[in-house]
């Protein structure tokens, strides 16, 4: 019997995978050979010595101590490319609000009080103050070629927006068979200078960490839009707001902005929901937990 430890809720679909003759699951559960999660923060747990394979239902490991768990020789499974539809969309999601201007349009028509003639009125105000622009007048820089940035690549293409695109990570080259119609900018300098919105889909490491900052900013043209929906660090959050606070960018959409952007009238925030769909939370628990399942039955390593 194998016993397996779930530090988030996982999609009964994934656990499904686990056959209860075989598998003790739970969150309570003592001396695991498994650990499954989500987003739970392991860096302060200590992990049992028992564990020896741990599942990320999502594509992030930076919840993980993965460095000490693969000097203890554990290997951490991930579900690359599981929730990249759902990402995706709200990727598109996020640029079209921010183009149309519709959350301060929502704000503002919720705050609307009184009879139908002071409603007129305050459409009337609406419609001069929320005058939005269109996506196919607007060049979109992907910054990560993986699962998640071709897909909005070509979504946005197919959207009528030019789109440029960057891997600071993995070879141009291989990032270029997936993603034609999608301009290379040589640098990331040359993405940001030619851009209108920007949207980074890159992990949060050293090389990752603030690459969207003050003076990459202000290579932008005026208006521009920065969609987050990756990790935190990789945009230096001060030099957001002090973007947007000058006027020079129009709106920062992210998955969970700092307290000092949070309630920014130009940000656009999420409560971390990029993956938080059905189809992605099923997808994402079936493959890891036949990760963490054919490692501990027979040794087979995918997706670590
Ligand atoms: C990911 O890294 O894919 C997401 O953080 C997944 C999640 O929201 O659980």
């Amino acid at each position: 019997m194998h016993k397996i430890l779930t530090l988030n809720n996982i999609s009964p679909l994934g656990l499904q995978r686990l056959p209860r003759e075989q598998y003790e699951i739970g969150s309570e559960i003592s001396d695991p050979d498994g650990i499954l999660l989500r987003s739970f923060k392991m860096h302060d747990m200590e992990i049992p010595e028992s564990v020896a394979a741990i599942g990320r239902a999502g594509a992030g490991v930076n919840n993980i101590p993965v460095e000490a768990m693969t000097s203890r020789g554990v290997p951490v499974f991930n579900a690359p490319g599981a929730n990249a539809n759902a990402v995706k969309e709200l990727v598109l999601a996020g640029l079209l609000m921010a183009s149309r201007n519709i959350h301060g349009a929502m704000r503002f028509a919720a705050d609307v009080e009184g009879d139908d003639a002071a409603i007129s009125v305050a459409v009337e105000a609406g419609k001069k103050n929320f005058v939005g622009s269109e996506l196919p007048s607007k060049t979109l820089g992907v910054i990560g070629l993986g699962a998640i940035g071709v897909r909005v690549a070509n979504a946005a293409l197919s959207l009528g927006m030019k789109v440029v695109g960057y891997d600071p990570l993995i070879s141009v080259q291989s990032a270029w068979q997936l993603s034609s119609g999608v301009e290379k900018a040589v640098s990331l300098d040359h993405l940001f200078s030619q851009c209108d919105a920007i949207t980074v889909h890159v992990p949060l490491i050293d090389a990752t960490r603030g690459i969207v900052n003050a003076e990459r900013l202000k290579m932008m043209p005026k208006g521009g839009i920065i969609v987050n929906l990756a990790r935190g660090g990789i945009c230096d959050d001060a030099a957001v707001l002090a973007s947007l606070d000058s006027g020079h960018s129009h709106c920062y959409v992210a998955d969970f902005p700092t307290a000092a952007l949070l309630k920014h009238p130009k940000v656009l925030a999420f409560p971390h929901l990029g993956a938080s769909t059905n189809e992605a939370e099923e997808n994402c628990a079936m493959m890891v937990a036949d990760s963490v399942r054919e490692f501990l039955e027979d040794g087979t390593v995918t997706n670590s």
